[in-house]
């Protein structure tokens, strides 16, 4: 990919209209973010009149209809449309959200559908997630131990241990949270943001995880945890229900607690 930019909304042209076909009864408008890295007519929304009665009732059944059926240049991700693999993550009616989870019913007038926000885009609502993807690596997400494992079995966890990692294992990493984040926006080169730090959590809260100390030592920085000041855009707005501001929140006590 040659170049980048970021969505500013406040430098997005009107683009085109792509009127409903004659003889639609339930039409709504679909309002969408272009970008194109081979045109100069960057950036633009472009307006697309849908019959509801033509497509599913998600805003990801409208896209993939607009895709297939009237405009085949817009360009997306999608690939459960269950709410598991995160990648239909943008900005619709204003938030963060699931293309595939975000029922078109529940936005009034029209949907205004944007990428995540402030990240680089690659096309359209597609974001570069690279660097979100990075700092996922950075924080060595897999089990790591120092003891022989039992001969005979896997390392158990009894209920309790388990259900520690409630609220944490059931994270898709879609980004919505970190791009929800105030902090994150202005210090994505050095903050973690909410995601990455939810997952960081994760592994620490694993019974069978050997390396608790290492990865305290990790996040015991100004920037990678300490940018988190509490705002709550990333509780607010994650799709799968999950808490990432408490789970920073328990990193922070896990450190004060070693300190004592
Ligand atoms: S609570 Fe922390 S991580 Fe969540 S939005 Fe606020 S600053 Fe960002
Ligand atoms: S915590 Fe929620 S919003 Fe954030 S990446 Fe995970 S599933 Fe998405
Ligand atoms: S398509 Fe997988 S979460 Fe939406």
């Amino acid at each position: 990919m040659a170049e980048f930019s970021l969505p500013k909304n406040s430098q997005v042209q009107a683009g085109k209209t792509f009127p409903a076909p004659a003889g639609a009864k339930r039409v709504k408008k679909f309002q969408l973010y272009r970008w194109d890295p081979d045109t100069d007519a960057n950036p633009r929304v472009d307006t697309y009149e849908i019959d509801l009665d033509k497509c599913g009732p998600m805003v990801l059944d409208a896209i993939i209809y607009i895709k297939n059926e009237i405009d085949p240049t817009i360009a997306f991700r999608r690939s459960c449309r269950e709410g598991v693999c995160g990648s239909c993550a943008m900005n619709i009616d204003g938030t963060n959200t699931l293309a595939c989870t975000k029922a078109t019913s529940a936005i009034a007038g029209d949907v205004k559908i944007y990428p995540l926000p402030h990240m680089a885009v690659q096309k359209d609502l597609v974001p570069d997630m690279t660097h979100f993807f990075a700092q996922y690596a950075s924080i060595e997400p897999w089990l790591q131990t120092e003891s022989a494992p039992p001969p005979d079995k896997e390392r158990l966890q009894s209920k309790e241990e388990r259900d520690k990692l409630d609220g944490l294992y059931e994270c898709i990493l879609c980004a919505c949270c970190s791009t929800s984040c105030p902090s994150y926006w202005w210090n994505s080169d050095r903050y973690l943001g909410p995601a990455i730090l939810l997952q960081a959590r994760r592994w620490l809260a694993d019974s069978r995880d050997e390396a608790t100390g290492e990865r305290l030592d990790a996040l015991e920085d100004p920037f990678r945890l300490y940018r988190c000041h509490t705002i709550m855009n990333c509780t607010n707005t994650c799709p799968k229900g999950l808490n990432p501001a408490q789970a920073i929140a328990e990193i922070k006590k896990m450190l004060l607690e070693r300190s004592l």
